[in-house]
């Protein structure tokens, strides 16, 4: 039966510890791969902005020997001319194996699921969810802290709009003794369901707080995120928000030593370039990381050995 990815609670945790240990044994042997999708075909369809999340899924496709069609923006498919996701869904099952999707509506990727006579991926729906950068974002925290469990995790910025937060919350829900604390200007907070329905629900010791520098000694991960000006609906308060949270050398002085700073991409302001140059800093190989985790999804959605 053909299997979707829409949200990361779709897999279950021994999934994605599978999922992990095989993009880890693809970093390893990256040969042993190079045929493994000889013959099929990856559709990324892409109707919002992307630079990592469609060339990682690309690449992905090409390292496993297999290749890739598709758009990059809604204005040259037939979503222009008013086609509905359910029949571009329907139409690209007729030339593809599976399907990479992002939407700014939310849920559009679930609708093309129902429509699509092959895998659909959701590679970021609106202010919802965005999996694989939480399969990412689990892989990195595993390679660089050797462990996901026991972990205090701070999230910092735009915890309202930003779907990477929303999606890795919920992973990291499931892992044992993980402490959640959320950084955020009060009209960026995260939505009201996550508290409830994720950290509530599942019994998670969390803390919200506006107070970056405060938070920061106590971190085993900051997960610095953007400003989503693509989702406010007036200039005059992203314009107020977007500078909330700038991170640079000096705010770092009080944090641990072997701090992971994470963060989805694309930054704007609020990780000075010269953190790039902190061992802590840990977003590019992130990108990397993402890369492999997709490779792995590809072929157990694809059913590959
Ligand atoms: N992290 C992420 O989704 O980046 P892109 O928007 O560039 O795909």
């Amino acid at each position: 039966m053909k299997r979707s990815l829409i949200d990361i609670l779709d897999l279950s945790p021994a999934e994605i510890d599978e999922l992990i240990a095989t993009a880890n044994d693809i970093i390893a042997n990256p040969a042993k791969y190079a045929e493994k999708c000889r013959g099929k075909k990856l559709a990324t369809l892409f109707f919002e902005p992307s630079t990592r999340t469609r060339l990682s899924f690309e690449a992905a496709m090409y390292e496993l020997g297999g290749n890739v069609l598709g758009f990059s923006e809604a204005q040259s498919s037939s979503a222009a001319k008013g086609e509905s996701v359910s029949d571009t869904a329907k139409t690209v099952s007729c030339y593809a194996d599976i399907i990479a999707m992002r939407h700014p509506k939310e849920g559009a990727p679930f609708v093309a699921s129902r429509a699509a006579s092959i895998p659909v991926i959701n590679a970021g729906d609106g202010g919802h969810n965005h999996p694989t950068q939480t399969l990412t974002d689990l892989l990195t925290i595993s390679r660089e802290k050797g462990r996901i469990d026991g972990l205090t995790v701070g999230f910092c910025g735009d915890l309202k709009f930003g779907r990477t937060v929303h999606s890795l919350i919920g992973a990291l829900s499931r892992y044992k003794n993980v402490k959640i604390v959320l950084i955020s200007p009060t009209e960026l907070k995260v939505p009201e369901y996550v508290l409830q329905e994720v950290l509530e629900k599942n019994g998670i010791d969390f803390e919200q707080t506006t107070d970056l520098q405060k938070a920061l000694p106590n971190l085993d991960i900051l997960y610095m995120t953007r400003v989503q000006r693509e989702r406010f609906f007036n200039e005059e308060d992203y314009l107020r928000l977007k500078d909330s949270y700038i991170l640079t050398p000096a705010k770092l002085k009080n944090a641990k030593q072997d701090l992971c700073i994470m963060h989805p991409l694309p930054r704007v302001n609020e990780i000075s370039v010269e953190i790039d140059d902190d061992p802590r800093a840990c977003y590019f190989k992130q990108v990397l990381y993402g890369k492999y985790v997709r490779m792995a999804l590809i072929m157990k959605l694809l059913e590959v050995e």
